[in-house]
């Protein structure tokens, strides 16, 4: 008998299968209603068949025992060598090592998905497997620093909110601080703000005072969190009291980040308040990122074109550079276009043409520093960063994996220079933390198998697969430029631009690209693209197989030589998203009657024991966003089964499953926001029962067992 749950009917009002007119126009800049942006003719697929540690945070590392950082949430750190220990200062007694999230220990089960999936549904409230709990673990407005005054809905501030959880909560990295796995450090992007449900009597973007900009500017950015666990369990909750010394908020207000690489320092990123190129206020749109096998966090800046007005009277020669990033050059005040140049006018390029250059890049942060200063790396390119996530290679190099979400955009890594330092002394960290300054950028080009068959309606090729051959395409390394016509800064600074020009291969919106530190395979979660084969955009090819892509799919790529340094690859479509019994769909050759329907699949995950998590935005098929899990190796590979959904009008966001496999993260981002809905006239109760707050909440087992099995 199926165990796949019914469908329910589409909720009214959406846009895009689901996903309501207001996160169009808050989240994305209403994108889909500008042109795409890549209008290159490069080939596309279906024409190349065959073809320093800050002082004052060392001494606070001291001041609570022995250091440990917790390095991604899926038995990091096994892989290469990459033990992700840090050592603790001198003074303390306990020898330094990984434990708890850091790697597989005993106790995290032998991966088999045995919890009964949930059925697809468009209930306002959080939905878990039986047999689990969750809690809302810290939701907007709560406190972040130690004395942050409590949350006025009325009189909300910008420095208030500058001290409290920000807004829109949607990466979720969880590092631990301790050896006994019962303290840890909450790290969360704040991707963007919905004044409509943030502002009492909202009445317009145009409307909202220059204190009001300031505080949706300090309710972006990131925070940095102190938990504790809940006696023994998978529970977790915010340290509140005490000094809590690594409690940070970043803001696109205030908060001063470094340029590094060999952009920093160019023509292209220098403005008048900074004229030499090489420090930026604030960050922005930070939507997906990483946990580094060195204990840091990497942070996407996504869409940063929509922040910015005024295009249309920046210099005729940036012109196409920023149509290029979606930043309209039509008008001044493009659709979506958010004001923010009434509370700082660098957000208008008529009069700060360089500013948008200095967004769009990976940040790099290091919580178990709270003085250090964020950097933006530009050897890692400037695109609509999804986020980033690092391998060490067999040879030591490490390798970041990327993707630019937006439709018809591309597919990147980066290899550094220099090699990861093994060991947990300071020296090593210290060394570690320059790895992503340095290195050489790539985008891929795929190239398919079955090219003749590939129609456009998903039908799987007779030799039984979507799959082919790849290869990395160099644009730049180090200081030299790959790309005719482009310097290294040009390439860094315009990397769209380069993919064009090298012939990249345009893809259905890659969002989040993981590798498994299991296997070192990679998965690109691709999550939809409606004007794929429309009017005259690019037709179907076998790694984007349907035209009008509604559900999006899943990339697996496999480096030759099982080498994340290596420059070629091979590459398939594991799952093909949608109602499993739309024969378009295709679940790894698993029986469908017994997957879970899945749509617009956004962030993936790993647990302890290499099953892949995947979380969607968007769902076309009329439920709630969720969360599901599903084997990749061995006979339940393509057992796709959903684990929770997420309120009405919310996508889910994060995951993170910690590496003792007792706690699922994620983020519950943009809860009610459906047109028409207002701090007054909420469209979703949760979490408090009154109006809408996004927050990050934890799942756990009831029994204490591993999450999942
Ligand atoms: Fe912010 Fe690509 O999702
Ligand atoms: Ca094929
Ligand atoms: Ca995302």
């Amino acid at each position: 008998m199926s165990d796949r749950p019914r469908l329910l009917p589409l909720l009214t009002g959406a846009r895009h299968g689901t996903r309501d007119a207001m996160t169009c126009l808050y989240r994305c800049g209403n994108a889909c209603d500008h042109p795409v942006p890549n209008t290159s003719d490069n080939a596309y697929f279906g024409d190349v068949v065959n073809a320093e540690m800050s002082r004052r945070g060392v001494v606070r590392a001291g001041a609570v025992g022995a250091l440990v950082l917790g390095f991604g949430g899926a038995a990091a750190g096994a892989l290469a060598g990459a033990a992700p220990a840090l050592a603790a200062p001198t003074t303390t007694p306990d020898a330094p090592q990984a434990f708890g999230f850091g790697r597989p220990s005993t106790g995290v089960g032998n991966g088999a998905l045995t919890f009964k999936p949930i059925p697809p549904n468009t209930l306002d409230t959080l939905v878990v497997p039986n047999g689990y709990d969750h809690v809302v673990v810290i939701k907007w407005g709560d406190p972040v620093l130690p004395g942050a005054p409590d949350f006025d809905l009325h009189h909300q501030t910008a420095a208030a909110q500058s001290r409290q959880f920000g807004y829109n909560n949607d990466f979720v990295g969880v590092l631990s601080l301790d050896k006994q796995g019962r303290r840890a450090l909450l790290v969360v992007n704040h991707e963007y703000t919905n004044e409509d449900l943030m502002f009492p009597g909202f009445s317009g973007l145009d409307g909202l005072s220059v204190e009001q900009l300031r505080t949706a500017m300090a309710a972006h950015g990131m925070s940095v969190v102190e938990l504790e666990r809940v006696a023994g369990t998978g529970q977790w909750q915010p340290v509140n009291k005490g000094p809590r010394p690594y409690n940070r908020r970043v803001t696109a207000l205030s908060t001063k980040f470094e340029l590094t690489g060999p952009a920093a320092g160019s023509a292209w990123l220098k403005t008048a308040a900074d004229p030499k190129g090489r420090t930026v206020v604030g960050t922005l749109n930070n939507c997906a990122g990483g946990v580094t096998p060195w204990g840091t966090v990497l942070s996407g800046e996504e869409n940063f074109n929509q922040y910015f007005v005024g295009a249309d009277a920046a210099p005729a020669e940036l012109k196409p550079k920023l149509d290029r990033y979606g930043i309209s050059t039509a008008s001044r005040y493009p659709s979506g276009s958010r004001k923010w140049e009434r509370a700082d006018e660098r957000f208008d390029l008529a009069k700060h043409p360089n500013e948008a250059h200095r967004f769009g890049w990976i940040v790099e942060i290091d919580p178990f520093d709270p003085e250090s200063r964020p950097r933006k790396h530009t050897a890692l390119g400037r695109f609509k960063h999804e986020g980033a996530n690092v391998i060490v290679a067999k040879d030591g190099h490490v390798v970041a994996y990327m993707g630019d979400d937006e439709r018809f955009d591309y597919l990147y890594k980066f290899v550094s220079d220099k090699k990861f330092m093994k060991g947990n002394s300071w020296a090593a960290r210290k060394h570690n933390l320059t790895l992503l300054e340095s290195g050489t950028l790539y985008v891929a080009k795929l190239d398919q198998t079955s090219a003749t068959e590939i129609d456009g309606s998903g039908k799987l090729p007779t030799d039984g697969a979507f799959n082919g051959r790849g290869r990395w395409i160099r644009l730049v390394s180090g200081n030299r430029s790959f790309v005719d016509g482009m310097t290294a800064a040009d390439v860094l600074t315009f990397t769209r631009l380069a993919g064009d020009k090298v012939g990249a291969t345009k893809m259905d919106r890659p969002e989040d690209v993981e590798p498994s530190l299991l296997t070192g395979k990679v998965y690109v979660a691709l999550t939809n693209n409606t004007n794929r084969g429309v009017g005259s955009s690019p037709k179907a090819d076998e790694a984007n197989p349907r035209n009008a892509n509604k559900h999006g799919q899943i990339l697996e790529l496999i480096e030759d030589r099982n080498d994340n340094a290596s420059e070629t690859f091979t590459w398939s479509l594991p799952i093909v998203c949608g109602d499993p019994t739309d024969p378009s769909t295709f679940f790894a050759g698993y029986d469908k009657t017994k997957v879970s329907p899945i749509s617009c699949p956004d962030n993936v995950a790993f647990d302890a024991t290499g099953n892949l998590w995947i979380s969607t935005d968007g769902n076309a098929l009329g439920s709630n966003d969720g969360l599901f899990a599903t084997a990749v190796e061995g006979p339940e590979r393509g057992h796709l089964k959903q684990f929770l959904t997420v309120p009405l009008g919310a996508e889910t966001c994060g995951p993170f499953i910690t590496g003792d496999n007792r706690s699922v993260f994620v983020a519950v981002q943009h809860p009610g926001e459906i047109t028409g809905a207002s701090v007054e006239n909420p469209a979703s109760n949760w979490p408090d029962g009154d109006y809408a707050k996004p927050g990050v909440v934890v799942t756990w087992r009831l029994d204490g067992g591993p999450v999942g099995s």
